[in-house]
């Protein structure tokens, strides 16, 4: 069992700066503790003494006589320090520092000291600057929200504690169960990943849902999240840019991308899947903590008007999902349910005479076929299928293909009596939605999970490559305080990785590239050779196809004026000459060590249109061939290396 156990599940709960004063934070959370019937001893520590919500007032830690798990302080922050010491010489496990006026307003070194101090006994922290924890687990609600926290599948890891607090009070309004809900503050010690690593084997938590503002410790972040989904669904709202992140992003590969998409690239191939908006990130929450994993995708829309089943039609298309569309087998299936002037194409449309009896029929007729794996029931509302009849089937058919293992959803428009049979079905725990981009969302992100889940492969081929010969290559171009590699320099790291160059040589004068063009070989490419030149082809100092001698006069005089006419103070060091390759599709790799992310991979569309295209897809490194080829197959360029309209499949050229 994790470690971290005892902070969901104390044996007892201490709250330092337990206010006599209702509506004062340390009593709220005093409050809510007993209130949410916590089985624990609850010991409020304040030097008046006296009681607090009916309980004996402790003046200190040290007059508690009983182990103590847990300890939430919440007394002003230069307080903070004396209290994390007394909690930790008590021997208290975890503590849940609610105060704010830390890092976060740039006290940096306080907060350092609370975390050496706690270490130094063996303490972690959680926080500062928290909203604290909720858990199911221990009928425990040390938080100061308004209480009444139904026990649930859905565990929240919130860094925002405002946001939280009012998660909390809308998962009362969407009826949505909690296992858990903590927030992270500042993460001066315990952050999201020990969380997420804690929440992931715990068996009443079925899905995770993660408000993430800022990545502190990304490399950790990525191995947990992708142990984690491999498990159970973890939906993110990530928010905001980071600063750091924008400023790598000035760099050449990241500058092709705003550090925002990195992020969202490597939450997807972590298996994550990202919300923009609470409200969504609460929908799929509820639908995958209760629906089962689909046995095919294979899915049916079952509407009694033609608009909406568009519409659901568009939405299968932008979130995945695959509609069955054997068209004799579907004609045969739903004939018997359907009118003449309906339709059995998927969507199948039963039309708007349609009521519980004619739902049920068709919808047991998709249950009934092996290769329809989902079914969606989206519904109009009519005056011949009232709202009260459609709670009650809706229950019905859900409880049917739940108990099958069969996922299934609704969606159902209409006034105000659909709306409050939404609500009443919402806490049964039917997933019936009053919007079918919604509803339709629900379902993709289910197969979007079980695909990931089936279809990722973390591990590793062995790569026999020199690394130390390419590290002395990049150490050496570093310690001569460049920060980019020569072409030889390129050249040598391309061979030892097995990369096939053309042939090529650089000549310091005229003289020696007409000695050494034969060498090389007809037709050839001349390319300046500058360290103060990058992008050779924008300076004009790049000439290709290059046929004979006279030709590489004319190109040599050509690149030198360009050039020095492109940028006077440039040093050029030479020309390379290079073998001419035949066409093909030019590719970008690029990578890079992103601060907080740590080493990053690019591959996209090469060539000079590169920064206008952007046609590119990041990941996260270490990755395996299978990940790499999701790569190349992300941007829109790949299929032009398969070859198009009767080309022959093209070879990669790099960018130079
Ligand atoms: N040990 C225990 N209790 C102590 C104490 C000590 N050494 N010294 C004082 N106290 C008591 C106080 O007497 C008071 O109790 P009382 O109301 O019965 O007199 C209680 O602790 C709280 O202290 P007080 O000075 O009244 O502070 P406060 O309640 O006004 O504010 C915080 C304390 C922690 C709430 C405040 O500093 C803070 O950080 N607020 C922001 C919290 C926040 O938003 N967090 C992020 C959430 S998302």
């Amino acid at each position: 069992m994790n470690t971290i156990s005892s902070l969901f599940n104390p044996s007892a709960v201490a709250v330092i700066g337990a206010s006599h004063t209702p509506g004062k934070i340390g009593h709220s959370i005093v409050k809510n503790i007993i209130a949410s019937g916590y089985r624990g001893g609850i010991y409020p520590v304040n030097p008046a003494g006296g009681e607090v919500c009916g309980l004996r007032c402790f003046k200190d830690m040290e007059a508690i006589s009983d182990p103590v798990d847990v300890a939430c302080t919440v007394v002003p922050a230069r307080m903070v320090h004396d209290a994390v010491l007394a909690c930790a010489l008590k021997g208290v496990k975890y503590n849940l520092i609610i105060t704010s006026g830390f890092s976060e307003t740039g006290n940096i070194e306080e907060e350092k000291k609370l975390v050496r101090t706690a270490r130094d006994h063996g303490m972690r922290i959680v926080g500062p600057n928290i909203f604290g924890l909720y858990s199911a687990e221990a009928y425990m609600d040390a938080t100061f929200g308004t209480g009444n926290i139904k026990p649930g599948p859905v565990a929240i890891i919130t860094q925002s504690g405002a946001l939280g607090l009012a998660m909390i009070g809308k998962t009362g309004v969407e009826s949505i169960g909690l296992s858990a809900i903590v927030s992270v503050g500042n993460k001066c010690d315990i952050d999201e990943s020990d969380l997420l690593e804690y929440l992931v084997q715990q068996q009443r938590t079925k899905v995770i849902l993660m408000y993430i503002e800022g990545i502190k410790q990304g490399e950790r972040f990525i191995r947990s999240l992708k142990k984690s989904t491999r498990v159970k669904p973890v939906v993110v709202i990530k928010a905001g840019r980071s600063a750091r992140g924008a400023a790598a992003a000035a760099s050449h590969t990241g500058s092709l991308a705003g550090a925002d998409e990195i992020v969202d690239a490597i939450l997807k191939q972590c298996g994550a899947l990202r919300a923009d908006s609470i409200a969504e990130a609460f929908s799929w929450c509820t639908y995958l903590s209760n629906a089962p994993e689909p046995a095919t995708e294979q899915t049916v829309i079952i509407t009694n008007g033609g608009g909406v089943g568009v519409m659901a039609t568009d939405a299968c298309e932008r979130y995945d999902i695959p509609l069955y569309n054997d068209s004799e087998a579907l004609r045969d299936i739903f004939s018997p349910v359907t009118p003449s002037f309906g339709s059995t194409k998927n969507p199948i449309d039963i039309t708007g005479g349609a009521a519980a009896p004619e739902y049920s029929q068709a919808l047991d007729a998709a249950l009934d076929h092996d290769r329809i794996g989902a079914a969606m029931a989206l519904y109009c509302e009519t005056a011949v299928f009232p709202a009260a009849d459609l709670e009650k089937m809706l229950e019905d058919i859900h409880r049917r293909y739940t108990d099958l293992r069969r996922p299934v959803l609704f969606a159902a428009v209409g006034g105000e009596d659909i709306e409050h049979a939404i609500i009443r079905l919402r806490k049964k725990n039917v997933p019936v939605f009053n919007d079918v981009y919604q509803a339709v969302a629900c379902m993709g992100k289910l197969f979007e999970h079980y695909r990931q889940k089936r279809s990722r492969c973390d591990t590793f081929e062995d790569c026999d490559i020199d690394t130390a010969a390419i590290d002395a290559i990049t150490r050496e171009a570093r310690e001569s305080g460049r920060s980019f590699l020569s072409a030889r320099e390129s050249r040598d790291i391309m061979r030892i990785v097995g990369i096939k160059m053309p042939a090529s040589c650089v000549a310091r004068s005229l003289d020696e590239a007409l000695a050494r063009c034969e060498e090389v070989g007809f037709p050839l490419v001349m390319k300046v050779v500058s360290p103060d030149i990058i992008h050779k082809s924008d300076a004009g100092g790049v000439v290709l196809d290059l046929h004979n001698r006279d030709e590489v006069i004319d190109a040599w005089q050509a690149i030198m004026q360009r050039c020095l006419a492109y940028l006077s103070s440039a040093r050029i060091d030479g020309i390379e000459l290079s073998a001419m390759i035949e066409p093909g599709v030019e590719t970008i790799v690029g990578a890079r060590r992103d601060p907080v992310l740590g080493p990053i991979a690019m591959f996209g569309q090469g060539g000079i249109y590169v920064e206008v295209m952007k046609d590119v897809s990041f990941r996260a490194l270490p990755l395996n061939r299978l990940e790499i080829l999701a790569m190349m197959k992300q941007t829109r360029s790949y299929p032009l290396l398969l070859g198009v309209r009767g080309e022959a499949k093209k070879r990669h050229r790099r960018s130079a």
